[in-house]
């Protein structure tokens, strides 16, 4: 492996501009389980158009909280690992280092990186099912349960997460292209490249110039277009990639 951890070091060093796009395979490691992992245990006889869907909350509003409340709890249980802090210290060593991901969790923001894109949304925040615009960022306070009244509408509040068939934020969406379109090394870790929008974005990167390197256990998809592919866990892999030389 260490050959191709100095090929990406090497980019990396002639690198101004760099964009960081992350999965659920980030945050594996702080014991957070992927989607399709968290499909497990008690959750198992559920599937993810009953859990994840806009349809799925209207059928059954309470089984839906109740697995989101569930996350929620995991999410405010783990710490971000080794990997979102080797990312967030690389900020400074790069005129500019943006992280685009694809995870609810919020790990990123508290490793310590700024201005992260979170094209997915993020789990801890609750907006109104009827759009009403109202939002908030206390989910201690929220029942686990029932969803509760939105106070402004009084619609249910749903998780502030983007479901499947949903649209990305377009501005979110619009500035992640933009990150992936400039960027001088686009860092891919931990994620399968199935799910789109932002399995476009690489390929985008490279198509605009960029290095694409990943990081992932497994083969996957994003492989094709990559410069250098790590076989490896974020945790291990990122601080070798992103560190100081050792
Ligand atoms: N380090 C790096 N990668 C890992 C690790 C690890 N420790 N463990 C697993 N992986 C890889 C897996 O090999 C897999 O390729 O992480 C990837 C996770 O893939 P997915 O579960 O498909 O996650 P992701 O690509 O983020 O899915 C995209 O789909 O589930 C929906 O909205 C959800 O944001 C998610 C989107």
């Amino acid at each position: 492996m260490s050959d191709v951890i100095e090929e990406a070091r090497a980019a990396l060093a002639a690198a101004r501009f760099v964009s960081v796009l992350t999965g659920a395979g980030m945050s594996a490691e702080s014991g957070i389980p992927t989607f399709r992992d968290a499909q497990t245990g008690l959750w198992a006889r559920y599937d993810p158009m009953q859990l994840a869907t806009e349809e799925g909350f209207r059928a059954d509003p309470a089984l839906v909280w109740r697995w989101y409340a569930w996350r929620r709890e995991l999410v405010a249980g783990a710490r971000p690992n080794a990997g979102h802090e080797a990312i967030a210290a690389a900020q400074m060593r790069f005129d500019h280092l943006r992280v685009l991901t694809q995870n609810v969790d919020g790990l990123h923001a508290r490793a310590g990186s700024a201005d992260v894109l979170e094209l997915h949304g993020n789990i801890l925040r609750t907006i109104c099912l009827a759009r009403c615009g109202y939002s908030e960022r206390r989910p201690e306070r929220l029942p686990a349960g029932v969803p509760p009244e939105c106070p402004r509408c009084g619609a249910p509040l749903r998780p502030g997460v983007v479901w499947f068939g949903e649209m990305l934020d377009p501005d979110v969406l619009a500035a992640a292209h933009r990150e992936a379109t400039t960027c001088d090394v686009m860092l891919v870790v931990g994620t399968s490249g199935l799910v789109h929008p932002a399995a476009a974005l690489p390929g985008a990167a490279r198509r605009a110039g960029a290095k694409v390197i990943t990081v992932n256990p497994e083969a996957n998809e994003l492989d094709a277009l990559a410069s250098v592919s790590i076989r490896g866990r974020a945790a291990e892999v990122l601080p070798r990639v992103l560190g100081p030389a050792a």
